[in-house]
């Protein structure tokens, strides 16, 4: 009997799948692990916290347990102006992002540059904290923990903000409603960006968990959204119900993320809504009906922040 062939099919095919685990497990590994993070990694790990996927802090994805990006024109410590600054606040019991909890993930110079010039390692997670992203006359960037180098605290901070942007709290939402099974955040290196602006370089991600890059596109990629569509107004519209601004979107609503009171502390009524609409769309009346505004606690402002965060 022939099995021989039989043998030698064997063999090679089981050297063809090791290789090929080898090189998709094994390869990416150390090639991420020797990457130091990039300035947009330092803004995202900042901006988003501690894992944002199934955290033990948060298990509904309630976006509880993230930190705040705010834009400053003013000293928060002294009242003094200063060029526009952003900063992440870390509130009192925040959890810190993985970059900060985690050795090996800022990459050699940018901890080291963190630490002798950011003082990171007296940042505390009980007190709270805030933090900047800088980079040294070589373009390396750090983390500064503005708490030590300035006595910035998380309040004052927060009551000196221009604009409180609650994009951490946002990516939870991302990842709740389960944008990526029709969105990717991941232009490739193909054509893509010309539509979709610069894919992302490997140091982009560290200490992003998850990554959000999506499964599958059956609609624009969102990585640099906010730069070319910035309108919160078209936001609020497109998120309530797509089709008041693309007639034939597949996209659905996320009506139900503005909660129960609108940003006035009236009550919103779905059903009537609908009743409204549908009234409208047989050509009985002429306008939609009005969308509410989101109130600023609302799930739909978390996730309209995120969205537009990303530039
Ligand atoms: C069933 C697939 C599907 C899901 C799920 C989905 N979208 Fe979309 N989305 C689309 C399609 C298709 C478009 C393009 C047509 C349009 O604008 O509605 C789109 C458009 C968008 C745009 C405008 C993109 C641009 O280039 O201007 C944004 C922003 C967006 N979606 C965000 C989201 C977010 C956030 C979620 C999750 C809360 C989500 N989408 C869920 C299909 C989807």
């Amino acid at each position: 009997m022939a099995f021989r062939e039989y043998k030698i099919g064997c063999y090679m095919f089981g050297f063809a799948l090791s290789f090929s685990m080898f090189v998709t497990i094994f390869l990416p590994g150390v090639d991420i692990s020797s990457v130091s993070s990039t300035e947009l990694a330092l803004d995202k790990q900042l901006t988003y916290g501690h894992e944002s996927g199934f955290a033990y802090e948060d298990p509904f994805l309630q976006g509880h347990g993230k930190p705040v990006k705010v834009v400053l024109s003013k000293d928060p410590a002294t009242g003094a102006s200063i060029d526009k600054t952003t900063a992440y606040v870390f509130p009192a019991g925040t959890p810190f992002p993985s970059g900060l909890t985690h050795t090996k993930i800022l990459g050699e110079d940018v901890k080291l540059l963190s630490e002798s010039l950011g003082k990171i390692d007296q940042a505390s997670e009980e007190a709270g904290a805030v933090f900047l992203v800088q980079t040294n006359d070589k373009d390396v960037p750090y983390v500064e923990n503005a708490t030590a180098t300035r006595g910035w605290n998380s309040d004052a901070v927060l009551k000196a903000a221009d604009e409180t942007i609650m994009a951490g709290a946002g990516k939870t939402m991302f990842v709740r409603e389960g944008c990526w099974w029709c969105h990717t955040l991941l232009p490739e290196q193909t054509q893509d960006w010309q539509s979709f602006g610069r894919p992302p370089l490997l140091g982009d991600f560290n200490g992003e968990s998850p990554t959000t890059f999506g499964s599958d596109r059956k609609a624009p990629d969102l990585l640099h959204v906010g730069a070319r569509n910035s309108s919160k107004e078209w936001m609020t519209l497109h998120f309530f119900n797509p089709r008041l601004v693309q007639p034939h979107s597949i996209m659905p609503r996320y009506d139900y993320l503005w909660g129960e009171k609108d940003a006035s502390g009236n009550t919103i009524d779905l059903a009537k809504w609908d009743e409204e609409y549908m009234a409208y769309t047989h050509g009985e009346s002429i306008y939609p009906p009005e969308v509410p505004e989101y109130s600023a606690d609302s799930e739909a402002r978390y996730l309209i922040d995120f969205i537009l965060n990303l530039k």
